[in-house]
């Protein structure tokens, strides 16, 4: 890395925060079909100064455009920053924004080895809680949906969603295979959501919800299912809960089940690949135990469970499916 890189690196949040913060502010909804920067100011409830300033470096980054001395969103800004807009990634800015306020405490989880405070708030705060749901469902769709064009589902009809979240996953297992009926099982904010998102996709009689804190030893999973589903879930705690929680799941799978684990894998150095090493800092700065974990680690605990026929199916740099039969 030469010095331009690494002053680079030091100051690649600025962009980011301006981003955020004009979408916070409601700057992308505001602009509309073209406005002054006076009237937007008076629009945001902001001061002209910062306003102008904002906007003309909304107008460098590539957000707006400015024509004499009106502004306008661009064709990026119309399609995923403007609240109307059928693609909006509101949430996901949001949720950019929280991990920005837990980010900015790393020397505390690094000193103290995580942020007591900060832990669990995507889960317990309903409005953080709302967002987080909304962006996985945003972020995850298409990787659900590659999910299910992956897996061999002849013979599945009852399908186990360990944190289910939104239910993408399930909705698209669903939309494969029009036989599978499936359960989530998450936690009751959480399910609040999926309920929402699961209704508005009229999938209510195919996908079902089960309140429960999968990784207290005595929550119920259910039983007689033939495929059970633990996406982006073992990142969240340590080897000795996601052990155990394997084991529970083996319990509540048929003979001849299949487990599917999803993880964004590090190698065994586990300093490649880059996002995996900073998901390890997002899950240092969120939680009071997880971590990303190797292959290696992910098989050996499907093996202690009891799975087998341990197979690996790489779906992308952020997902990998590590898949497991119990006999
Ligand atoms: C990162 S999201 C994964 C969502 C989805 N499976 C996916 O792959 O996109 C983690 C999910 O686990 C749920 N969760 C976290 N801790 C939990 C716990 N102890 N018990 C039940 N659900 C939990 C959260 O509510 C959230 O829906």
């Amino acid at each position: 890395m030469d010095l331009q890189e690494l002053l680079g690196m030091a100051s690649n949040f600025q962009e980011a925060r301006v981003l955020l913060i004009a979408h916070d502010l409601g700057v992308f909804d505001a602009v509309g079909s073209g406005k002054g920067a006076r009237r937007l100011a008076g629009y945001l409830g902001a001061s002209p100064r910062g306003t102008r300033i904002l906007l003309d470096c909304l107008v460098a980054v590539g957000l707006l455009r400015k024509r004499g001395s009106r502004y306008y969103n661009t064709g990026t800004a119309k399609a995923y920053l403007v609240s109307t807009s059928p693609h909006y990634m509101g949430p996901v800015l949001k949720l950019n924004g929280y991990m920005w306020e837990r980010w900015s405490r790393l020397g505390e989880a690094v000193r103290e080895g995580h942020l007591p405070k900060a832990e669990r708030e995507f889960i317990s705060d309903p409005v953080k809680n709302r967002n987080f749901i909304l962006a996985m469902d945003l972020l995850g769709r298409d990787t659900a949906m590659k999910v299910a064009r992956r897996l061999d589902l002849r013979g599945v009809r009852r399908v186990l969603d360990v944190g289910g979240g939104p239910g993408h996953y399930s909705m698209a297992l669903v939309e494969r295979s029009p036989r599978i009926e499936a359960v989530i099982v998450d936690l009751p904010l959480t399910l609040r959501v999926a309920r929402e998102l699961i209704e508005r996709r009229g999938m209510g009689g195919k996908v079902r919800t089960r309140e429960g804190d999968f990784f207290d030893p005595q929550c119920d999973l259910g039983e007689g299912y033939d495929l059970a589903l633990a996406s982006n879930i073992l990142h969240i705690e340590d080897s000795a809960h996601n052990l155990d929680l394997l084991r529970r799941i083996y319990g509540a799978l048929n003979p001849g089940g299949t487990v599917v684990v999803n993880e964004i894998l590090v190698d065994a150095t586990r300093a490649r690949p880059k996002e995996a090493a900073l998901f390890a800092i997002n899950m240092l700065a969120a939680t009071a135990r997880g971590n990303v974990y190797t292959k290696a680690e992910i098989s050996s605990w499907l093996r202690e469970a009891g799975f087998m026929d341990i197979k690996t199916v790489r779906l992308d740099g952020r997902s990998t499916l590590l898949m497991g039969k119990r006999p």
